[in-house]
């Protein structure tokens, strides 16, 4: 299971806050906080697992950053 501190927070934080932050593109929902990324558990899932974020004009997300995101979602977004 990852952690959120330890894997997850730096995997959005590299792929994700460029534009889910306040001043980024897609401020209206921010993924900066713990709280922001759990309570878009479910669209962040359904996103992740479909390949549709981030944008082909966004940051790359590595295979090893996928699957630590996923892996994460899948058992409920725990704050670990
Ligand atoms: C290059 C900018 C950019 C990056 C990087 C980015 N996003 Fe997004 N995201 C957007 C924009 C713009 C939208 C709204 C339009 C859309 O849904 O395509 C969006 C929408 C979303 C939605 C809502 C989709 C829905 O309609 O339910 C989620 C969830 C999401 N992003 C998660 C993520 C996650 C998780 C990452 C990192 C893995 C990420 N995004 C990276 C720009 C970005």
């Amino acid at each position: 299971m990852p952690s959120y501190a330890m894997d997850v927070a730096p995997v959005i934080q590299a792929s994700c806050t460029p534009c889910h932050a306040p001043g980024g593109k897609e401020s209206n929902r921010l993924l900066t906080t713990y709280d922001g990324a759990h309570a878009n558990r479910s669209p962040m899932l359904n996103q992740i697992h479909a390949c549709r974020m981030p944008p082909s004009d966004g940051p790359p997300l590595t295979a090893e950053g996928r699957a630590t995101l996923l892996a994460w979602l899948v058992c409920g977004a725990p704050k670990n």
